[in-house]
């Protein structure tokens, strides 16, 4: 079996290699300066993790696993943009560096790279891969739509929240695991369990990422701190903010929310009092464990020698305790 690291180095090495033609230099560039910047490579590691818990011929998943990885940098771009995101990977974002055009259609020609390098795997799985591919990334268009659409809504209910981020996030993380066990004949039934760890890991995921928005370190985060609170996202924190607060703390929510000018830091600092008094940061992370539990429970399933998991566990182990 691969190691983790022999398999990110497989990713990074395939990533450097990916050619965007000129001209226009415009449009290109920013697609190499954000497949550059790096990231946790996650999703086409899972990928290649995947097909090799049945098959040491991992090159079959490279493809698909590279599209993935391009189609979520793709994402990326746009969200940036949606979200008025200044910084991410500790940079500034395309829509930063160029302007909201270039974000939208360097963006759009990533997701046709996407297509490209997924319309490049082995012939008898490709049927497969590519619809599952297209429902999921229409999957994800819906969840983001959901994410944009719950910032101006009051009435949202974590069972909303949690199907936004099952769609958003979590459905991207459980292809790239269905993918890899397609491509390595995987029996149906594991590429259905991985498929269902994928989405319990991505939930965990997702509630991390909102959590870490708030209270991680901004250093190795990578992205400013508080975006999700300035934008009055409707996070599982946020959520559970307004069913726990006493009449009190719910006018000062509903202040901070409601007002239109404000200064940014004292908005995120009000707001993060409130959820500190409030304990969501340990609530969050017991919903977090819950999902990770469900995680390891849909392994626990897979017809494969147990010892065969350790490094999917030990990754998604330390997914969980991340700070990037
Ligand atoms: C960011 O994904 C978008 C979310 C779904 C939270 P990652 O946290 O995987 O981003 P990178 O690729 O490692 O930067
Ligand atoms: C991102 O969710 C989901 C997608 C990009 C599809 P977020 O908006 O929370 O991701 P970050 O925090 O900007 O990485
Ligand atoms: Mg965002
Ligand atoms: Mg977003
Ligand atoms: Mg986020």
């Amino acid at each position: 079996m691969f190691s983790f690291n022999d398999i990110l180095q497989k990713i990074e090495q395939e990533i450097a290699q990916l050619q965007f033609t000129y001209p226009p230099k415009s449009l290109y560039e920013p697609i190499e300066y954000t497949l550059a910047l790096g990231g946790k490579r996650i999703r086409p590691a899972l990928t290649l993790m995947a097909c090799n818990l049945y098959n040491e011929e991992i090159e079959a998943a490279i493809k698909p696993a590279l599209g993935l990885e391009v189609f979520h940098n793709f994402t990326l771009l746009h969200d940036d943009l949606m979200d008025e995101a200044d910084k991410r990977r500790n940079k500034p974002t395309v829509h930063k560096v160029w302007n909201a055009n270039t974000a939208i259609l360097s963006g759009d020609a990533m997701l046709i790279a996407a297509y490209q390098l997924i319309g490049e795997t082995q012939p008898e799985s490709l049927k497969e891969i590519l619809n599952l591919f297209t429902i999921t990334a229409l999957e994800i268009c819906g969840g983001q739509q959901y994410d944009m659409e719950f910032e101006s809504r009051s009435d949202v209910t974590e069972e909303e929240y949690i199907e936004m981020i099952r769609l958003k996030t979590a459905v991207l993380l459980a292809c790239a695991l269905k993918m890899g066990a397609i491509v390595a004949h995987a029996p149906q039934a594991d590429a259905d369990a991985l498929y269902q760890f994928g989405i319990n890991i991505g939930l965990a995921f997702q509630l991390q990422d909102d959590l870490l928005d708030v209270y991680g370190d901004p250093a190795t985060f990578g992205k400013n701190i508080g975006g999700d609170i300035l934008c009055n996202k409707k996070t599982f924190m946020l959520i559970n903010a307004f069913r726990l607060a006493s009449e009190q703390q719910k006018e000062i929510l509903n202040q901070w929310i409601n007002q239109e000018t404000f200064n940014p830091a004292e908005k995120i600092t009000a707001v993060t009092s409130i959820y500190n008094e409030l304990h969501l940061k340990e609530l969050s992370e017991k919903k977090i464990q819950d999902y990770y539990d469900q995680a390891m429970k849909n392994l626990a399933s897979l017809s494969i020698p147990k010892e065969r998991l350790n490094i999917l566990k030990e990754v998604c182990e330390r997914l969980m305790n991340r700070q990037s």
